[in-house]
């Protein structure tokens, strides 16, 4: 596979950016730009995102802390990326949750990517997806996708945003308690209820950035109006999903630190307690997520594409 290599570090500053842009622009689908790096580029990332959109895989192959390298790959055109597959049919999503295959904050990866990233045979995972056509539905599933946007703008703040703000503060103070009492014992709780803390205080902001800005949006351009204060719907949209990418890495170091919310022999019910509602938030989290960055975020994104066509 061709690919080009930068050493950003030799720029000039306002030459970085650039110069990558310039060098995706020019590379063929399915080949990559590698670039070098002496800080994380993740600000170019969500540059390239929000001017490029779903367009390009990022996969960090050096991760600091004094070099990082992040191979940039564009997409061929007709390949699906796991958040597409996802949102086409609840039972590849069901595989892929079944597999550990993030759909939600990595669901821009394709399905080629998501395999090797993974180890898995691309070959038998495609078969496997093509069969899950074959199996009964799953129940009495929402069909998503055949919701209008305003209506899952609602769906998503009764559900998921209620939900959401119910449990934080339950699930904060259970967290503090837990920590106060068992910290001596499992010194990592007290990590847990920090970064517990943080994603509290993050998810609230971005909550209401959802709700008084970027829902109403949608609501008007899929009722043939504009976005409220923005040119174009794209850029709040790139601040969401960066907001989700947040807090899907606090939910993931929540994860690590607990070893998958594994209650430790002995625990008391508390910590149990919280284990379970712990994880149970992630999943909710999940399948809030998958709903915006794979459904309703790109159709907003689509419609505010034509609207933009068709203006005078
Ligand atoms: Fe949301
Ligand atoms: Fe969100």
């Amino acid at each position: 596979m061709n690919q080009i290599i930068i050493d950003v570090t030799r720029l000039e500053p306002r030459q970085k950016h650039p110069a990558v842009f310039q060098a995706f622009d020019n590379v063929e689908d399915g080949h990559a730009v590698v670039i070098h790096n002496d800080h994380d580029p993740k600000p170019l990332y969500y540059q390239l995102l929000g001017e490029r959109g779903n367009t390009f895989s990022w996969t960090y192959l050096h991760q600091g802390p004094e070099i990082w390298q992040v191979e940039i790959r564009k997409r061929q055109a007709d390949e699906e990326t796991v958040g597409e597959l996802a949102a086409s049919d609840t039972r590849k999503a069901e595989y892929f949750r079944k597999l550990g295959i993030d759909f939600c904050c990595g669901g821009r990866k394709t399905l080629t990517e998501a395999c090797m990233e993974k180890g898995l045979d691309v070959m038998k995972i495609r078969q496997d997806l093509h069969n899950t056509q074959r199996q009964p539905s799953l129940g009495p599933q929402l069909d998503f996708n055949s919701f209008t946007l305003a209506f899952l703008c609602d769906y998503i703040v009764n559900v998921h945003h209620g939900f959401v703000q119910q449990q934080l503060p339950l699930i904060e103070e259970l967290c503090q308690k837990v920590a106060a009492h068992h910290g001596d014992h499992y010194p990592f709780l007290q990590e847990v209820y920090e970064l517990f803390y943080r994603l509290r205080c993050e998810l609230l902001t971005h909550l209401k950035k959802e709700e008084q800005i970027v829902f109403p949006s949608i609501r008007l351009l899929e009722s043939g109006g504009s976005a409220i204060g923005f040119d174009s719907i794209g850029d709040p949209l790139v601040l969401m999903e960066q907001d989700h990418d947040q807090a899907g890495e606090i939910l993931h170091s929540i994860r690590r630190l607990t070893q998958g919310f594994t209650v430790p022999a002995g625990a008391c019910n508390s910590m149990r307690l919280l284990y379970h509602k712990l994880q149970l938030f992630e999943e909710d989290m999940f399948q809030h997520v998958h709903l915006e960055n794979n459904i309703l975020f790109p159709k907003a994104a689509e419609l505010d594409r034509k609207r933009a066509a068709q203006a005078p």
